[in-house]
């Protein structure tokens, strides 16, 4: 499958060339994506959809009324008021889960290895930065696979969210998630690949995020599991202590 051509329009073009591992073109009649600045954010732009950016300010109006406590992805993630564990969130996508667990209080760092996703994630966290929770966010382009190799600093949590590939024709993709399948369209689904190696490591905790009723990763059995509505959380915890916090 060809990758696709994104024009970057001539104010970004010396900017982001270099950091795009994609075709990129400053044609602006040859393009599948499109990246520009509106209103000062760094926009995608497709003839698919709307003008789409990175935007955290929604999301923090809601985790300000959450309470955490009983949110499924802080009791996966071990979140309690005393304890907020260091998390590298492999899989940042749009970054939103990042985000609500930065807003409970935990340090996350966030791997992305598409650049495409990088460059607009970089914008996202730039513009958002009066937001407390941004503080705690720091964003590196890379591939997890690779990171795991080479941690500088164990993390108390690994949280993985690969990408849902039998749900990508869902009425139930929320709108987001919809771009975000169709700019990654590309993208090779190395979801059991991630779990094993992060299994390799020596963090103690690995959250990973599912559907419902979707198989477990890698056909790996959790140490337990925290259903949500129509999502899941599998968490593997490689310290038998651990279990009974979590
Ligand atoms: C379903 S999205 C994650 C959505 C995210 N949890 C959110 O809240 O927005 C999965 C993301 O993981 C990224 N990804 C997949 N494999 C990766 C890897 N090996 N290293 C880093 N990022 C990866 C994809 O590029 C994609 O952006």
């Amino acid at each position: 499958m060809s990758l696709p051509t994104i024009a970057l329009t001539k104010d970004l073009y010396s900017d982001l060339k270099d950091k795009l591992s994609l075709p990129v073109t400053d044609n602006p009649n040859d393009y599948d994506y499109c990246l520009a600045k509106i209103d000062g954010r760094l926009a995608l732009q497709s003839k698919k959809f709307m003008p789409f950016f990175i935007d955290f300010s929604s999301l923090a109006h809601r985790c300000e009324q959450a309470q955490y406590q009983r949110e499924p992805l802080a009791k996966a993630c071990g979140i309690t008021k005393e304890k907020k564990p260091f998390i590298v969130d492999a899989t940042a996508g749009l970054a939103r889960d990042s985000f609500i667990l930065a807003s409970y209080g935990c340090p996350v760092l966030l791997l992305e290895k598409s650049s495409l996703l990088s460059v607009l994630l970089e914008d996202a966290l730039k513009h958002g930065a009066p937001l407390e929770a941004i503080g705690r966010m720091v964003l590196l382009h890379r591939n997890a696979l690779d990171y795991f190799s080479q941690m500088p600093e164990i993390p108390d949590v690994i949280y993985l969210d690969p990408m849902f590939p039998e749900n990508k024709k869902s009425a139930l993709v929320k709108k987001d998630m919809q771009i975000l399948q169709d700019i990654l369209e590309h993208d090779d689904n190395n979801g059991d690949a991630l779990l094993e190696k992060a299994l390799t490591t020596k963090t103690k905790r690995i959250v990973v995020k599912r559907h419902r009723h979707s198989d477990f990763l890698g056909d790996r059995k959790p140490s337990h599991q925290i259903q949500g509505k129509t999502l899941r959380f599998d968490v593997y915890c490689q310290n038998k202590n651990e279990k009974q916090i979590c």
